[in-house]
């Protein structure tokens, strides 16, 4: 699955020689415990964890079978590049076998309203789509969204490629339809909210009050006499959306709009107080609301001035959105290809728990450094849409071979 650029060792001397003679290893399930590369209160149980995933993919099954109510894998995507902290060049029969052993064992790890989020792009996307398929069942496909990664032309090759994938499945689609959160409203949508009536009940927008057709009942068709005295009849191949007497009851009430000269096509008003339920989400997820590979850069370019720059870093806004959608407060969040830590440091600031896993030694250099500025509040990324100002911890382990 991966094979690893060896230059990179880690800087002993950026560590605390006492505490490092001090340092205690406890064996936990196969895994040793590094106190020198924890940090933080270690009551929180997050985890980060150096190795091949698929060993310790393995030893989780011990403790955290139907544990996690996401997970979030951004493998090597197989498309022939080579990049400074790992090559992303397989045969492709292994390269999808690889991928079907850790998510046969993913899917066990996952809870039964959880769901998985796997980034990738076009030259592996429809394979992997249908080995997704067969492990967690066609019927637990949930969508295939469209992140805009750059909007800038590339114009070396003989398309632009500006977007990749994120496959989504559920453990269980049906439950985790019930169960996955709507996004908050954005201004621009309240924005279209207004109150041209002066309204009391506050602004309000409307929407067509004539729908298909198809399964419509006799007194579905009437004709509307608006305040002015225009009669208005559904058009053809629709009928009103309420029987003719709820209709009466909807204009008493002041909820149909008639436009401002009290003429036009009815239509029903729909108020801003009555919208609790959020925003469902759609399935282009634009640049400039989740953030592009190029800000996702920025941002670790802030963080670590010395260390080099990690090549295929995933913006926190993207990691955020999909948190949202998924999970809770407290919900235990799992990544198997940490790269340069995104997702736990995503998982921290939105106060999820979580496990992350990466076998190169850039989790201490990318990964442990982050974190640990995670924890004493760093401000890039989502951290002020989050309000996040610094605490928790977490505990760094290894595989004991
Ligand atoms: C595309 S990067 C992930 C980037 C990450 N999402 C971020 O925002 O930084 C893929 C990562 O998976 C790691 N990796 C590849 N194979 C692995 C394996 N078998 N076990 C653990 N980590 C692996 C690579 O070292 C690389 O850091």
């Amino acid at each position: 699955m991966y094979i690893e650029n060896d230059e990179k060792e880690y800087e002993i001397s950026q560590l605390d020689n006492k505490k490092r003679t001090n340092r205690s290893s406890l064996k936990k399930n196969g895994l040793l415990h590094d106190k020198i590369l924890s940090y933080g209160d270690d009551t929180v149980s997050n985890k980060i964890i150096h190795g091949e995933n698929l060993d310790v993919l393995k030893l989780l099954q011990e403790d955290f079978s139907n544990a996690f109510k996401c997970v979030y894998l951004d493998p090597p995507y197989n498309n022939g590049e080579s990049y400074l902290h790992y090559l992303d060049n397989m045969e492709h029969e292994k390269w999808l076998s690889n991928l079907s052993e850790r998510l046969r064992i993913i899917k066990s790890l996952l809870s039964e309203d959880g769901s998985l989020w796997l980034s990738i792009d076009d030259s592996e996307m429809h394979y992997l789509k249908v080995m997704a398929d067969s492990v967690f069942g066609r019927e637990n496909f949930v969508s295939t969204i469209i992140w805009e990664k750059r909007t800038t032309r590339e114009n070396r090759k003989a398309f632009s490629r500006n977007h990749e994938y994120v496959l989504v499945y559920a453990k269980n689609a049906l439950k985790w339809s019930k169960i996955r959160n709507t996004l908050p409203l954005t201004a621009e949508a309240s924005d279209r909210y207004k109150n041209p009536d002066h309204d009391p009940r506050g602004p309000w927008q409307s929407v067509s009050a004539n729908v298909q057709a198809g399964h419509a009942t006799l007194n579905q068709f009437y004709t509307i006499v608006s305040p002015s005295g225009v009669s208005h009849y559904p058009p053809k191949g629709r009928c009103w959306v309420y029987s003719e007497s709820k209709m009466m009851e909807e204009i008493k009430k002041n909820n149909i709009w008639f436009g401002r000269n009290g003429e036009g096509v009815p239509r029903i008003k729909k108020f801003l107080s009555d919208r609790k339920a959020g925003l469902v989400p759609e399935t282009i997820w634009k640049a400039e609301i989740v953030g592009t590979t190029s800000d996702a850069k920025k941002h670790l370019l802030q963080l670590f001035t010395d260390t080099a720059l990690f090549d295929t870093p995933k913006p926190e806004e993207l990691i955020a959105r999909i948190l949202k959608i998924s999970t809770n407060p407290g919900d235990l969040v799992l990544d198997a290809f940490l790269g340069s830590g995104t997702t736990c440091a995503v998982a921290h600031k939105m106060n999820r728990k979580y496990i992350g896993i990466e076998i190169g030694n850039h989790i201490r250099t990318h990964c442990f450094s982050r974190m640990k500025k995670v924890v004493d509040g760093e401000q890039g990324g989502i951290s002020k849409d989050v309000n996040w100002t610094g605490g928790g911890g977490f505990e760094f382990f290894s595989v004991d071979k």
